[in-house]
């Protein structure tokens, strides 16, 4: 008779094993992906199975012969005090006794998919850096004298094949009272992490550890900076926060600060303090909201782009502020948390993503790991727009890069109602092509202006000014409404038609919105406004020509967004502006915060990381100050939409 038949589903691996071989064992054997962080000793209950009554017939088991143990006193023991749900075995427990058919559920898959929502993306496959590892250590004994520690190597060694495991003075410390208090049994958290030349360990805990490990993905922006508190177990998002940079006291965007360091003695210091403790305080915020503690995080992924980079580790930025704009290294970092006074737990590591180039950042790689143009099948153009628009354009071909200095007018800076995105901003605009009439919403409200109610829903505070996807919004309508010409220029109300256009020194403004009836503001575009938006969307525009231009195209396949301010924007509008190139409206997506989902792909895949950094070798780089074409695309580019390129896609 043939030893018992198992399949595994959802993988389809199968092979027949002896009566009695753990569901565990045989998983471990064929390759399948059961969790186990207890070493099979029924205490972790990682190692979950379903047996599949109802998958026979399909994969050729026989029903009648099929089986798996009865409940033995561990597996019994584990569900009357912690519960199994309702169908569930214990892998490491449950043996074969009879053909099987035998799903692992998601939650029991160490490297199981992460799912993200965009259909497009790629999901996130769990393969973090640092794990746990729960060991039984031999005691010490008179006739063999060994450390605590070399037993515990030994005993990683033997349970679980980790050859090389390192401690330091932390582990010592702890190991010894842990292997008491957990009588010979502790869990220890490795981190397995390319960097420190061997595996090592970060934390031991007595006995079972029934609390999870915890990671950090973070996006220094020049703005705002973003933190994603995750269970580096489940690969959950526990809790999200963001702050403002505190930096901006020291300049609005990135050139200013770098200036500011070049004139302060000290001024890269002061940054850098600003940005740690910004920092800081978002750690506190996102463990207190997950309810954990900073020392159960263990790990830390920080993209940003190179300023905001340099002046995370400490490092003076002023040679991005000149050509050749020499990066202290394009490389990724791997350093201990407390080496940037990053406080969490005192062995955490931090990865850093490689940068592309002196003005294309980390951020930028982390919205390649994210989006992957070097895996599309279609020329993909990705634009992250900041104050300064990072862009790539790519396929399995080659990817290119480059930055544009598109300044802060997409934020809503410089411009005369302008205002960060906040409940009371602007941020939808419609301008009726016959009237003229505008009509808007603001952050915080589902109403429009001419909605009954509007003044009410609005909220306390009003309508206070104006946002980036606003701002966009409206000098669109008004070039479709005819307010603004090609050339920018904004009518009279007699060439215009509408009251308006109003006059506003030499020139006009549009009266978007009065509200001074109320003590509010008078949102008025002005001049002035429509100009610094042609300006800022010319740069980017002409960043994206130039990467077409070196690859050879006139046009491309699909156009994402990315950025806070891409997953607002309206790609009709954008594309109205001529802030992108033609491309069908339905192929521009906008892709969120891509460089905050990159930094936790690579916090919960270490092979992530790997991968990034050879994408990032391979991207061509493009310098637009060296580039004499860029200043000729940049000039046509200040048209709206364009004074040469075609835009076919908005006339149809
Ligand atoms: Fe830990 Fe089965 S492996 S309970």
């Amino acid at each position: 008779k043939t030893d018992p038949l198992v399949v595994f589903t959802p993988s389809g691996k199968r092979g027949h094993f002896p009566v009695g071989t753990p569901v565990l064992t045989a998983a471990r054997q064929l390759g399948v992906d059961l969790d186990s962080v207890c070493g099979g000793r029924g205490i972790c209950s990682k190692c979950q199975i379903t047996p599949e009554f109802g998958e026979f017939a399909k994969h050729g088991v026989k029903a009648e012969e099929s089986g798996l143990s009865e409940w033995n006193a561990v597996e019994e023991r584990y569900r009357s005090k912690r519960g199994l749900k309702p169908g569930r075995r214990l892998g490491c427990q449950a043996t074969l006794q009879g053909d099987m058919v035998i799903d692992v559920p998601v939650e029991s898959q160490v490297h199981k998919q992460v799912v993200r929502k965009r259909a497009e993306a790629r999901d996130i496959v769990m393969d973090p850096a640092t794990r746990l590892y729960y060991v039984e250590v031999e005691e010490p004994d008179m006739e063999k004298p060994t450390g605590d520690l070399e037993r515990l190597q030994q005993a990683l060694f033997d349970q679980w094949g980790l050859a090389h495991v390192i401690g330091d003075l932390r582990t010592m410390q702890m190991l010894q009272p842990a292997l008491r208090d957990g009588e010979w049994k502790v869990t220890c958290a490795i981190y397995e992490g390319e960097g420190l030349g061997a595996a090592r360990i970060i934390q031991v805990w007595p006995g079972f550890h029934e609390g999870s490990i915890y990671g950090l993905a973070f996006d220094v922006g020049s703005t705002t900076i973003a933190c994603h508190c995750v269970d580096l177990q489940s690969g959950e998002v526990l809790a999200s926060s963001g702050l403002m940079n505190p930096q901006i006291r020291f300049g609005e965007d990135l050139m200013s600060r770098v200036s500011y360091s070049m004139m302060n003695e000290g001024g890269a210091e002061a940054m850098t303090k600003a940005v740690r403790e910004a920092a800081n305080a978002l750690i506190g915020q996102v463990a207190a909201e997950a309810r954990i503690s900073r020392e159960e995080i263990v790990e830390a992924v920080f993209v940003g782009n190179p300023v905001m980079h340099h002046l995370l580790l400490g490092i003076d930025p002023k040679e991005l502020g000149w050509a050749p704009f020499a990066l202290a290294t394009s490389n990724s970092i791997q350093l201990w948390a407390k080496e940037i006074e990053i406080e969490m737990h005192p062995d955490a590591r931090i990865y850093i993503l490689p940068c592309i180039a002196g003005h294309v950042g980390a951020d930028a790689a982390a919205v390649a790991l994210s989006e992957g143009p070097n895996v599309s099948d279609d020329l993909v153009l990705i634009v992250d727009v900041g104050t300064n628009a990072e862009i790539m354009l790519g396929d399995r071909d080659g990817v290119l890069a480059c930055s544009s200095p598109t300044g802060p007018a997409f934020e809503g800076a410089q411009i005369s109602g302008g205002q960060r995105a906040a409940p009371g901003a602007i941020e939808k605009v419609e301008i009726d092509p016959v009237t003229r009439e505008p009509r808007f919403r603001v952050i915080g409200c589902e109403l429009w202006s001419d909605d009954p109610g509007f003044e009410r829903a609005v909220g306390p505070q009003g309508v206070t000014g104006i946002c980036g996807s606003g701002i966009i919004e409206v000098i669109a309508e008004m070039r479709l409404a005819g307010v603004v010409d090609e050339d920018g220029s904004i009518g009279s109300a007699a060439a215009t038609g509408t009251e308006r256009a109003v006059p506003d020194g030499r020139t006009h403004a549009y009266l978007l919105h009065d509200g001074s009836e109320s003590g509010g503001p008078r949102i008025l575009i002005t001049q002035a406004d429509v100009r610094a938006i042609q300006l800022a969307k010319a740069a980017l525009y002409a960043g994206a020509r130039l990467l077409m231009d070196k690859r050879g195209v006139e046009s491309v396949d699909r156009v994402v967004l990315a950025g806070a301010f891409g997953a607002h924007i309206s790609p009709k509008h954008a594309m109205i502006l001529g802030m992108i190139p033609d491309c069908p409206l339905e192929k521009v997506t906008s892709a969120g915060n891509a460089a905050g989902t990159g930094a936790r792909i690579a916090l919960l895949n270490s092979a992530a990381r790997r991968e990034i950094e050879s994408v990032v070798r391979r991207i061509e780089k493009i310098e637009t100050a060296v580039e004499p074409r860029f200043q000729e695309h940049f000039v046509n580019a200040i048209a709206v939409p364009h004074k040469v390129d075609p835009f076919p896609r908005l006339n149809s």
